[in-house]
């Protein structure tokens, strides 16, 4: 293999660039401001897109969007929105789409599954299950709908939806016990298998505008986690280890949203390590 110095730029054959060049597009990201969304925002900002990113927090958006239009030279606008919040996420939309007059990327990546409070289903309260589903499931379908209204007047446009394997498994308890660590909710699981279920039904509903639906279901990702608990989740894990940020997300979003997957619709894109193909 032939290495590159470091100030040598890899040339792109022109056959791979018609593929991944996505210059002029416009992509709307969901909690873009921070982890995974902010690696989301890079790779489709690396392949030339303009971006909209969206946190609860405005300051965060603000400094986030500073950061990716001084790396990638795209122009990025930032929003402050709750994905909850229908009213909301109709009045981003409409601003993102006048901005430059299309949308040709939704990532839906705002969510979680919070692990704060009581996470066990017997003793958690109304209101965290209620919260939990309508920024996890909720929001993500406010979304399409606003934006799929845009990319069915377009005839194209492609939207992902950020799930999580919760949604696809059952999580071995044990492995949270050990480490002395709360588990996440249930609820969070019936969010994620409501977004992967959705993601089809939306790629049936809108193919025939031209419109592509995936979904990503990502595996546990390393973020300070402890020692034993890092050590319990790789031995499960056919790669031997947890997700990277900043690094093992981008290839499955760039599939998802470059013309690389134009024959790809309804489909949930698993980036585990392997963790669900092993028994
Ligand atoms: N971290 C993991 O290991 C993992 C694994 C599988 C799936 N996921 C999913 O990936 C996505 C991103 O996760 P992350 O780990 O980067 O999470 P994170 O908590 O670090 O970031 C989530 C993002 O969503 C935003 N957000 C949360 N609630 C919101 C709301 N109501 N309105 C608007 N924005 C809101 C946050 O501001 C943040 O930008 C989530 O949907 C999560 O469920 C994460």
């Amino acid at each position: 293999m032939r290495l590159h110095g470091a100030t040598e730029r890899l040339k792109m054959h022109p056959e791979l660039e018609s593929i991944f060049d996505m210059r002029g597009q416009v992509a709307l990201i969901t909690g873009g401001a921070i982890h995974f969304g902010f690696d989301i925002a890079c790779v489709l900002g690396a392949a030339g897109c303009h971006l909209a990113i969206t946190s609860r927090d405005e300051e965060r958006a603000r400094r986030s969007a500073d950061e990716l239009r001084s790396r990638y030279e795209v122009d990025v606008l930032p929003f402050a929105m709750d994905v909850a919040d229908a009213t909301q996420v109709a009045d981003v939309v409409r601003r993102v789409h006048d901005w430059k007059q299309r949308i040709d990327i939704l990532v839906n990546n705002a969510g979680g599954g919070s692990i704060k409070g009581q996470c066990h289903l017997f003793e958690r309260e109304t209101q965290a299950i209620d919260r939990l589903i309508a920024v996890n499931l909720n929001g993500t379908l406010y979304c399409c709908r606003e934006v799929g209204r845009i990319m069915r007047e377009q005839g194209r446009g492609k939207i992902i939806n950020i799930a999580s394997i919760a949604g696809i498994l059952g999580r071995d308890r044990r492995m949270y016990a050990r480490s002395g660590m709360a588990s996440q909710p249930v609820d969070y699981a019936a969010a994620k298998a409501g977004v992967i279920g959705m993601t089809r039904d939306l790629a049936a509903l809108l193919g025939p505008h031209g419109v592509c639906v995936n979904s990503i279901s990502p595996g546990g990702f390393n973020r300070d986690l402890p020692e034993t608990f890092v050590r319990d989740y790789c031995d499960r894990t056919p790669l031997g280890r947890m997700g990277r940020d900043g690094i093992d997300l981008k290839g499955a979003v760039l599939f998802l949203a470059s013309s690389a997957s134009d024959y790809v619709t309804g489909h949930d894109l698993v980036v585990d390590g392997g963790f669900t193909a092993w028994q």
